[in-house]
């Protein structure tokens, strides 16, 4: 049977580790893998916080019912988040338990009756926000912290040792290694920074709204659903997420490009060594067709400074260049200095796509776009040294 661990007096961890997973959401690779969380209150009344996905756990149940003995029923069952790989045993914890009241807002009432019908919201009880369930020696208190990133999220906080259950909030990718609590942070800063920009980004706006909700709540333990509990580092880990919902960046470059036969390529790497020239220090360079868009999207979160390259290809950019610039849109992140190049081939079509995606973000373009006609000349190595040079003025002043 899966381990349970205790994390304060009467609340307890029913994690699991997913380390077979190839992608996350189906899309977001998942290289460390992930932990589903799960979280059990055991006090005059018990009350479960969120499930696990669908057969992850084969011992789930069995979990729960040994930590409630023989004598407890379970009387709550908290929904803070709906997608499935939280909510994907619900009806197996409602089989078990079918007299549970099953708690969430009116959002959660919808998506769970989409996916669980009348078995669920029979029993549903709908809280407002701020408002308060009492378990005996504990309270639970419901923030409505809706679109991070669902309709329906809401933060969870006992009131007794000061928890809170942010739901996916302040989650990471990256399985939890034995320290379930207060690994160090370096360990997962990278995995949760990458996470924040492939899931959370985008509802940046609703991460500082519920931030501003929590401001002055004590909070001891930080009970995400995804990765460890931490509690002395709990700290960091609000303010990583504080920082990048205000689109801080490091003082860094973000660099990547498309290319078919390296005359792209080449001009990203004189680019990335002349930025250094230009006193910049952090420099990252992606190709598009090796690296997950995962991991690109996580780099241009992390730097102020954004250069993208494309090669034609059929009058356009690159199709896997299209494919990021489309996804760097979507994730709304703000308040970069962007930097273009690419090739022309024999029509052109990279550059002018590029130039035209950049008219409609929100972003500071710097210097004048280079575009190769063929190889790269002395004239074009030129002007990517001025572009360059705009570049690290750019991202000096922010
Ligand atoms: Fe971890 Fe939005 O589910």
């Amino acid at each position: 049977m899966q381990h349970s661990a205790q994390i304060a007096p009467g609340v307890w961890w029913l994690g699991v580790n997913d380390r077979r997973k190839e992608l996350f959401e189906n899309i977001w690779p998942l290289l460390r893998g992930v932990s589903y969380n799960s979280y059990l209150i055991d006090d005059r009344k018990s009350a479960l916080l969120d499930t696990l996905e669908e057969g992850s756990d084969g011992s789930y149940i069995e979990r729960i019912e040994q930590l409630l003995g023989d004598r407890k029923e379970l009387d709550y069952l908290i929904v803070n988040h709906m997608e499935l790989d939280h909510a994907g045993q619900i009806e197996a914890v409602l089989r078990r338990w079918p007299e549970a009241r099953v708690v969430g807002n009116a959002q959660t009432l919808k998506i769970l009756s989409a996916y669980y019908g009348e078995r669920a919201t029979a029993r549903f009880l709908q809280v407002a926000d701020g408002e308060v369930i009492d378990l005996g020696r504990r309270k639970l208190q419901f923030f409505l912290t809706p679109w991070l990133h669902w309709p329906e999220t809401m933060m969870t906080y006992e009131t007794t040792e000061k928890i809170l259950f942010p739901a996916d909030a302040f989650g990471t990718f990256g399985t939890i290694d034995g320290v379930l609590v207060d690994p160090a942070f370096s360990k997962y800063e990278e995995e949760m920074r990458r996470y924040y920009s492939n899931i959370v980004g985008k509802y940046s706006l609703m991460v500082q709204k519920a931030l501003a909700k929590l401001a002055g709540l004590p909070i001891d333990t930080l009970c995400s659903l995804h990765g460890p509990v931490w509690k002395r580092h709990a700290s960091e880990v609000i303010g990583l997420y504080d920082r990048l919902s205000r689109y801080e960046g490091e003082a860094g470059v973000m660099i990547a490009y498309a290319s078919m036969y390296d005359n792209t390529a080449r001009l990203a790497d004189h680019i990335a060594l002349q930025l250094t020239e230009s006193g910049v220090n952090e420099i990252v360079v992606h190709d598009v067709s090796k690296t997950h868009l995962s991991h690109i999207l996580s780099d241009a979160w992390r730097y102020r400074g954004v250069m993208l390259g494309s090669c034609a290809y059929n009058s356009g950019m690159f199709p896997l260049m299209e494919s990021l610039c489309r996804e760097l849109k979507n994730s709304s992140l703000k308040a970069r200095a962007l930097g273009l190049f690419g090739g022309y081939s024999f029509n052109g079509g990279g550059v002018r796509s590029l130039l035209k995606w950049a008219e409609e973000m929100p972003w500071e373009q710097v210097g004048q776009a280079v575009e190769l006609h063929g190889r790269p000349t002395s004239e074009k190595l030129a002007a990517a040294d001025a572009l360059c040079a705009a570049m690290a003025a750019a991202i000096s002043k922010k």
